[in-house]
């Protein structure tokens, strides 16, 4: 499966939402996961994210292999998110920041 990494706190583009054929994206206060049980692999989410925060889960750097089991975990409560909506105001400027992890809402 594809996984959402931490850059995507307070960033939460969504651009990647559109692209998804299996409808796999689910949204949280200021995050979103993909649920590892429906992705196909497909690739196409993961240049569609500004903030490049989308990986196969091979590729998911070992500062962040809590990521996969977190995906999983909120996906299962999370909605379902398809339409592309507004960022926050403010996310160019979490893009990039370090240990975002601690800003998670759920
Ligand atoms: Fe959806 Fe494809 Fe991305 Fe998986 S890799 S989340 S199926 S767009
Ligand atoms: Fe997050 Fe990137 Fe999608 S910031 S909402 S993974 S486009």
């Amino acid at each position: 499966a594809f996984i959402v990494l931490e850059n995507c706190i307070r960033c939460k583009y969504t651009d990647c939402v559109e692209v998804c054929p299996v409808d796999c994206f689910h949204e949280g206060p200021n995050f979103l996961t993909i649920d590892p049980d429906e992705c196909i692999d497909c690739t196409l989410c993961e240049p569609e994210c500004p903030a490049e925060a989308i990986v196969p889960e091979d590729d998911v750097p070992e500062d962040q292999v809590h990521m996969i089991e977190l995906n999983a975990e909120l996906a299962r409560t999370w909605p379902v998110i398809t339409a592309r909506k507004d960022p926050p105001e403010d996310a160019e400027e979490w893009d990039g920041v370090e240990g975002k992890l601690q800003y998670l809402e759920r």
